[in-house]
């Protein structure tokens, strides 16, 4: 079966919207209507048997978290079609589609986990992460009874820790110590120069 993974187009919605409430019908996402996939239709991928005049088989989203962090959601293969690496392309496709818009960080809540961790995902604290991965979650049935786990993999090469250069004092430090710059010791040093030279005058007066 050739499988073609590429950007959705409008008269796909439909497809896409009945692939994802089949599962959620089954408590495995979250449904998602036309009208919602339609206004984000740029951030889904459809997977098409091309030998069946581009059937839509499966399918995933990018939902945009914060600017730095990214949610695939409604993951979805037909049943036909899964256990075929058809889900692993999807999967691939969205993170690749993540790094050109530049997110550092890409994210799921699944049951799927192991299906996750076998693409490089990494197992985390769900609370670790954005609240807002959890902004969706009031309107789901389960909310009050989660077992979803969450997963998560960096885009981006955490940043070293900088090194520090060694410190260069500028020249002009040097020409006045801590001591000396105190301007009450100055002035005090200053004040009492004066009056020992005040003094001796008097003396020799
Ligand atoms: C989960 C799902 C997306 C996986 O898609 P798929 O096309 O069947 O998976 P693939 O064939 O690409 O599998 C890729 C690898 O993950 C493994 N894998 C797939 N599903 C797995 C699972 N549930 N548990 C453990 N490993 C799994 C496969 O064995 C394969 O491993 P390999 O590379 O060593 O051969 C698909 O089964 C599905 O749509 N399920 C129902 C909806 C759902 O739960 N979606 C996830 C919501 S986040």
């Amino acid at each position: 079966m050739p499988i073609t993974v590429r950007p959705a187009q409008e008269h796909e919605v439909e497809a896409i919207a009945a692939l994802v409430n089949h599962f959620a019908a089954r408590n495995l996402m979250l449904p998602r209507s036309e009208a919602a996939i339609r206004h984000t239709l740029a951030d889904w991928l459809v997977a098409v048997d091309e030998a069946q005049r581009d059937r839509v088989v499966g399918c995933g989203s990018l939902v945009p978290l914060t600017e730095t962090l990214v949610e695939i959601r409604s993951l979805a293969i037909h049943e036909e079609y899964q256990g075929q690496g058809i889900g692993a392309q999807l999967v691939n496709r969205l993170i690749a589609l993540a790094r050109e818009r530049e997110y550092e960080q890409i994210c799921a809540l699944t049951l799927q986990e192991k299906f996750f961790l076998r693409l490089g995902f990494q197992l985390v604290d769900r609370w670790s992460i954005s609240p807002k991965v959890w902004q969706a979650c009031i309107y789901c049935p389960k909310f009050h009874r989660c077992d979803e786990v969450a997963v998560l993999m960096d885009l981006v090469q955490p940043r070293a820790p900088a090194k520090e250069p060694p410190q260069r004092l500028p020249a002009w430090n040097n020409l006045l110590k801590w001591g000396e710059w105190q301007p009450l010791r100055l002035a005090y040093q200053q004040k009492s120069g004066e009056s020992r030279e005040q003094e001796q005058e008097v003396r020799r007066g």
